[in-house]
């Protein structure tokens, strides 16, 4: 099916197979279309319908809640085409960065299961091919029988691999959840679609880094420093993660976090907050290098920020209640340029 965007005076036509979300079709033809989530959540994907007819994958997606319907509005995210389409796209149509990786489908199995805590499980995935993406990406998987695509962030970093790392925080009656849980999986073929998401790092950038993470938001965190640490990045800048848990039963990756911060002593440093540990409670001696911190991630983070840090680019990754209140006092408050957050909200 042709897919035809008129924006600007500008024509872009993609091809979109059967049963391709319009956003991944034009992604994967090197169209930079708008989203964030790319899982039905955010509404950023919104486009309009002007002619043809598509089928709408997930009528009750949250992202829906602040459509036009009478001007046809659709989630490209969440929609296929049945015939050839013309579509209106409301917001900015971004040109690519020079190094953007174009995204694309690929088959995959899934290996080496564990779980890290009582509720965050990691797991691999292995492609046939070799395959790029930059540290604080994202994929999305699609699971025999259930509906719909998850994102999940990198936790490794290499310039090309055809192993991708991942945690996955086990929700109640989460289906993919259940579904990664309840049985051998190494045996099924799953699609994945990526590599996708803007809260990248890019060493050419030169900037000082803070990381705040909630709970599995520390998978594409984890990413970056990873890379950081492969170029010697944190010899040359400053990072500071900061890694919002709510125990310390909750500590995940702090052999390798150590590994890190004893590497890079004078420019990097880990926090782990704790929100619900009293002040008086200790970590266990596992904690090592790390210091810790006690209440909510954000606020332990903000505190440390001054005004006129403008060489620095934040990161936060997690639950939206986290990002949302963390974006505003960076903007207000830190008098941060919006150009120097970059985030991941796991709605
Ligand atoms: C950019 C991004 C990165 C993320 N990274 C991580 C990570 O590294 N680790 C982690 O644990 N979590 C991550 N998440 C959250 C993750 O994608 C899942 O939401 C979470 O694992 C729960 O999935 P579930 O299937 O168990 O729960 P469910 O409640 O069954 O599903 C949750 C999500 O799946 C989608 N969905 C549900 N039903 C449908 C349907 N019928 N059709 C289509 N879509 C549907 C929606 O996006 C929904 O929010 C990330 C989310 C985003 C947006
Ligand atoms: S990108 Fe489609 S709803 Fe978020």
């Amino acid at each position: 099916m042709l897919i035809e965007i008129e924006k600007k005076g500008q024509t872009h036509i993609f091809e979109a197979a059967p049963e391709e979300k319009l956003l991944f079709a034009g992604l994967r033809a090197g169209i930079s279309l708008p989203y964030e989530c790319s899982t039905g959540t955010c509404g950023s994907c919104r486009a309009r319908l002007k002619e043809g007819n598509l089928e709408i994958g997930w009528p009750d997606a949250p992202g829906h809640k602040n459509l036009k319907a009478e001007k046809n509005e659709f989630l490209m995210c969440q929609a296929t085409a049945k015939t050839s389409c013309k579509l209106g796209v409301p917001s900015k149509i971004e040109p690519f960065r020079d190094d953007d990786l174009t995204p694309l489908h690929h088959q995959a199995s899934i290996s080496n299961l564990s779980m890290l805590s009582s509720d965050i499980m990691r797991f691999e995935v292995n492609l046939d091919s070799l395959i790029s993406f930059h540290a604080g990406q994202f994929f999305v998987l699609k699971a025999p029988g259930i509906d719909g695509y998850r994102a999940y962030s990198m936790v490794n970093y290499e310039v090309s691999t055809n192993t991708l790392e991942f945690i996955i925080k086990q929700k109640q009656y989460g289906s993919f959840t259940d579904w990664i849980s309840s049985s051998d999986r190494v045996t099924n073929e799953i699609e994945i679609f990526g590599p996708l998401g803007k809260a990248t790092f890019h060493p050419d950038e030169n900037h000082d880094l803070v990381m705040i993470a909630g709970g599995s938001g520390i998978a594409g965190l984890m990413s970056i420093m990873e890379h950081g640490c492969k170029v010697n990045y944190f010899d040359s800048h400053k990072a500071s993660l900061y890694f919002g848990i709510r125990t310390w039963d909750d500590m995940i990756f702090v052999e390798r976090l150590n590994s890190m911060v004893k590497r890079f002593p004078n420019n990097l440093s880990v926090q782990m907050v704790a929100s619900q540990e009293s002040s008086d409670s200790r970590p266990p001696e596992s904690i090592g290098k790390l210091s810790h911190g006690y209440g909510w991630v954000h606020e332990v983070a903000l505190n440390s920020l001054t005004l006129g840090q403008e060489n620095t680019m934040v990161y936060i990754a997690g639950p939206q209640p986290l990002v949302d209140a963390t974006i505003r006092p960076l903007i207000t408050e830190i008098q941060l340029a919006s150009g120097m957050i970059r985030y991941d909200s796991f709605s």
